[in-house]
Formats: C-alpha cells, structure tokens, sequence
C-alpha cells in the first residue's frame, strides 16, 4: 500500500493507473476509520481495480478550534486497517498540501447547504464541498463513494457534481450500525456508558416514525412531535435538528406525506469539559399510498 502526500503525486499516480485501463474508487475520510469507513472500501474495491482511501482532517469544515482539536487522530491504526481491506494508496496530505498559503478558492453549493447542519453549523459546507472537489481533482477517481448517514453532504455531493459537470460517479452506501442500532461514528468515543445508551434514542426514533407511518400517521407536524418525544426520553438529550425534508432537494416535507420523506436527527449529548458530543442520524420514510 503506497502513502502519498501531495497532490501532484497523487495525480501521477492516478494518470498512471488510468493508462494502465484500471478503474479508480476514492473513498474520502477524516480518519479514525470504523467498519462504516470500511465498508465504504469494501464498496469501492468491488467498483474499480484501484482503491485510493484519503484520510485528512479538514480544518475548513469545523466551525470550532475545540472541535477540531477533539477530532480522534488514529493514523497508524488506520494505515492498519486500509492495508487489511486491500486499499491500493492512502492520501495523507499535510493541511499546507491542501490549503497553501494565501489560499482563497471557495466552492459552495448555495441552496442544499443553508437547512439542518447548515444551520447550525455555517460554513461547515463550504469546507465540505471545496476539499471534496479538491480530492476528486487530485485523486481523478472514476468512482467516489460517500456514506448516507450524512445524508446532507451526500445530497450536496451529488450536486456539486452535476453542477461543476466532474467525470465521476459518485456511490451512496446505506448507513452501518452497531447491533443495537446506534450508527458508527468517529464521535461516538466521546460518549460514556451514560450516554451512549442514550444515544440510542436516534435510531429509535427514526424506527418509530416508520412505524407510525406503516400504522397509517401522515401529518409532518405529528410525526415530528412523536421523534421529539422519543429524544426527550432521553434525559441528557438536546434536539439541534428533527425535521421531515424532501430526500432531494432538502426542502421542508409536506404537512401531509406522501412518496418519500427524508427523516434527519442531530441531538447534543454532554461530554467531558464543557463541549458537547453532536450526533447525527437520518432514514428515509417510505410512506405508502392510501
Ligand atoms: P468522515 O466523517 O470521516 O466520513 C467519511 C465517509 O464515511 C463519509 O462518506 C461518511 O458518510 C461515511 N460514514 C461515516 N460513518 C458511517 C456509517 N456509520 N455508515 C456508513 N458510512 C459512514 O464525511 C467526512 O468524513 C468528511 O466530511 C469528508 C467527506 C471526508 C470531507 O472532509
């Protein structure tokens, strides 16, 4: 497994592969990989010959130095890790590499990015959408493959590539979860027995929503309050965002739904010192017709 550390380097590496006629799969990450990342792997090793896994901590989509300095950094057990799952390269670019010095390009996907963690978190896509078409130029991958757990940056993605017109296909992968439902996230060591047992109210509610649907419940309003509900049996639980959206174009659902609807969750757990642990979650409803 090679380590590459700048772009120009990765571009030659991909060029040569290319000539070669062997597909290329980018599997962007932060690190601290999981069996979600893994699994994103697996995916991308089943779509192209060449399997380029980038690990980077992008200081463009934090909106908090803490946050960013708490972000876990576990590089040689990630190195471990992508050499297991058969990953041909890792891009492990320092910040400079990314972000030179006077640097000051900018992508933004104006609409899909101003709702839920656009809200709470401004600029958060920005950073996204830049550093995600900064690896695609540099990886010149014919295959990326994204996680649907965030769902929004997903969304955003795929967006931002029919709008700058990229040569790639970009993959969505179905969330991966723990056995009791609580979705794998770099976060989650930052969680006590305490909370994250608590946690577990996200994916719960997510199932509980369906089934209110499947029981024949159509009304935003009502499944919203019934998810709200759900997170404040939680006692050390704050609700940052439960919404029903459109799955596409993110906009609110309507008051009574049909077809499809996008159910996302991002709920604020304590942690040690004064921060806080931020999870998201999301399902898409299917709401069957009458
Ligand atoms: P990161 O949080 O490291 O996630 C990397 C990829 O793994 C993303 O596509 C994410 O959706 C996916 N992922 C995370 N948890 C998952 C799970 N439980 N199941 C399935 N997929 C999961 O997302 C980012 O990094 C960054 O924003 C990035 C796209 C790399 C840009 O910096």
């Amino acid at each position: 497994m090679d380590q590459v550390t700048t772009v120009r380097a990765l571009q030659a590496r991909a060029d040569a592969e290319r000539a070669a006629g062997r597909r290329i799969a980018l599997v962007p990450t932060m690190g601290a990989l999981h069996a979600g990342h893994l699994a994103l792997v697996d995916e991308a090793r089943r779509r192209a010959q060449f399997v380029i896994v980038s690990i980077f901590v992008n200081p463009a989509q934090f909106n908090s130095p803490a946050d960013l300095g708490a972000y876990p950094r576990t590089l040689e057990a990630d190195l471990a890790a992508c050499r297991s799952h058969g990953v041909s390269a890792v891009f492990v670019p320092p910040a400079s590499e990314l972000y030179p010095a006077g640097y000051q390009s900018w992508i933004e996907v104006t609409e899909l990015a101003q709702p839920l963690c656009g809200a709470t978190r401004p600029g958060h896509f920005r950073g996204v959408a830049t550093i995600v078409a900064k690896l695609l130029i540099a990886a010149k991958p014919h295959v990326a493959v994204f996680g649907a757990k965030d769902f929004q940056q997903l969304a955003l993605i795929r967006r931002l590539v029919t709008d700058l017109g990229l040569d790639v296909e970009i993959v969505g992968h179905e969330t991966v979860r723990e056995p009791d439902g609580l979705a794998l996230s770099s976060r989650n060591v930052h969680l006590t027995r305490e909370t994250r047992a608590q946690a577990l109210v996200l994916s719960r509610s997510l199932s509980a929503a369906q089934r209110a649907i499947d029981a024949g419940e159509r009304s935003r309003a009502a499944l919203e309050a019934l998810v709200a509900r759900e997170i404040a049996a939680a006692p050390l639980a704050k609700i940052d965002y439960a919404e029903l959206r459109d799955p596409e174009t993110l906009a609110p659902a309507p008051a009574e739904l049909s077809g499809r609807a996008l159910l996302a969750l991002a709920v604020y757990f304590p942690k040690a010192g004064e921060d806080q642990v931020r999870l998201i979650d999301n399902c898409v409803l299917h709401v069957p017709e009458e």
